[in-house]
């Protein structure tokens, strides 16, 4: 496969990934949490699927000229490793739809990536969350969704909240 066609896979699983996401979530109330700006082709896509729903985006930087672009108090800068516990401690909206794309997705990064982001997950999502995210995560008494894309399996994963927890 040449790296053209890996990248065309690798974002049609993407977008079809969220798509079975929001599919999974629609009818929850609640905002959606988006890690990792860059070019906004996924915040387009998911304020596309969502027009209604407040997402907020966090991101170690703002992308200048993108457009698109979340308004200014739905848009934190800085490292999310302590952004998104700021959120939390003074928010108490938590997350039906989390979609993490931080990162270059390499497997070395997706290890340390699951350490000390599984558990911010945990801690931001209400019942019933979907995760949709690039690297695997540790997340105790979710269920692990099938994704769309079997050729994606070990690229995309989604997770879902129990709706009771
Ligand atoms: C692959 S890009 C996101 C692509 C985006 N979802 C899109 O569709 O255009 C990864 C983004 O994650 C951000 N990022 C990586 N590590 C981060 C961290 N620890 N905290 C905040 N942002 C981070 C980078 O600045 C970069 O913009």
């Amino acid at each position: 496969m040449t790296r053209l066609e890996s990248m065309i896979r690798r974002l049609r699983a993407q977008r079809d990934c969220l798509n079975l996401a929001v599919s999974l979530m629609e009818e929850i109330p609640g905002p959606v949490f988006e890690l990792g700006l860059g070019n906004g082709r996924t915040f387009d896509h998911i304020r596309t699927l969502l027009p209604e729903r407040k997402i907020l985006v966090f991101d170690k930087k703002s992308t200048l000229g993108l457009k698109p672009r979340p308004v200014a108090e739905n848009l934190i800068i800085g490292d999310v490793r302590k952004t998104l516990p700021e959120h939390l401690a003074e928010q108490s909206q938590r997350a039906v739809l989390i979609h993490n794309d931080l990162g270059n997705g390499t497997e070395e990064e997706g290890v340390e990536m699951c350490e000390w982001l599984s558990p911010l997950v945990e801690q931001s999502a209400a019942p019933g969350c979907v995760v949709v995210t690039n690297s695997a995560l540790q997340l105790n008494g979710w269920r692990q969704i099938t994704i769309p894309e079997p050729h994606a399996w070990n690229r995309y994963f989604i997770y879902q909240k129990p709706h009771s927890a």
